[in-house]
């Protein structure tokens, strides 16, 4: 009987569903019956690579949880100037800004390999978010860690040079990943659209770092071989200050 396949079909995605969740840590403070909420009010969208999932100053209308595949969270200015504001993956969320109060998208999103996201609808969100509080916590801390990284980005625009940024950007996109030697796979033109500039400086910084066996680059893929010393480069690229003559009044 094909509708009962159906439903057998559906029930055996909803628990492979609930384990892939149980794994990732957006869910691990979530009690299976929030879970469970969570998906009875969730549907599932396929992405292809490149394909946009809304573009900046849409009308927001959903909320997204990333299942699996990478999403690139950005804001373009004509063809050429592009700035990417983060990568997403799963377990990561996004589209809450819209519906908390901007109306419109803040930015764009689109998914950088075949990705599955777990979307729910403008109204369902705000029902969590009343009643679910550790979704709601867990809402507030990553906007509050979202923040907290803009800072820390005007700062580095502020006071770093471009190899001071190169360094902070890095170590930023690797934060995730605690082992020695990190290895991605990034193209100089993601690298300079992360860090909001053009190819060429960020190209000669790249070889700056390679030259003293910072990081390694090759076809596309970074290695950090020294995380210390990339650290000292991000935390040293202050400008020295100024010795400015001091006038004092004389008596
Ligand atoms: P919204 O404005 O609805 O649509 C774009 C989404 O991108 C936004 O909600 C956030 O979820 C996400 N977003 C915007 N800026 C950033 C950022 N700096 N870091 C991570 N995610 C962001």
């Amino acid at each position: 009987m094909p509708q009962m396949r159906h439903d057998n079909d559906g029930e055996k995605i909803k628990s492979m569903v609930k384990r892939m969740l149980r794994k990732v840590c957006f869910f691990k403070a979530l009690t299976p019956k929030e879970i469970n909420q969570i998906l009875s009010i969730a549907a599932l969208k396929r992405y292809k690579p490149g394909e946009l999932i809304f573009m900046k100053e849409d009308i927001g209308k959903q909320f997204f949880i990333v299942k699996c595949g990478r999403i690139k969270i950005f804001t373009a200015i004509g063809t050429q100037k592009k700035k990417t504001f983060a990568y997403l993956q799963k377990g990561d969320f996004f589209g809450e800004m819209s519906l908390l109060g901007g109306k419109i998208r803040s930015a764009s999103a689109q998914a950088m390999e075949d990705t599955e996201l777990l979307v729910i609808s403008k109204k369902n969100f705000k029902a969590l978010v009343l009643q679910t509080p550790d979704f709601t916590l867990k809402l507030l801390y990553t906007l509050a860690n979202r923040l907290n990284n803009c800072d820390k980005e005007i700062e580095s625009m502020l006071f770093h040079n471009i190899l001071g940024r190169l360094a902070d950007a890095i170590i930023d996109l690797t934060k995730d990943k605690h082992v020695k030697h990190v290895k991605m796979h990034l193209d100089q033109n993601e690298l300079a659209e992360y860090m909001g500039t053009t190819r060429v400086p960020v190209c000669r910084a790249v070889n700056t770092l390679k030259r003293s066996g910072v990081i390694e680059y090759k076809r596309g893929e970074l290695t950090v071989l020294n995380m210390d010393k990339l650290r000292a480069i991000s935390g040293n690229a202050v400008p020295p200050p100024l010795h400015l003559p001091v006038h004092t009044h004389s008596k």
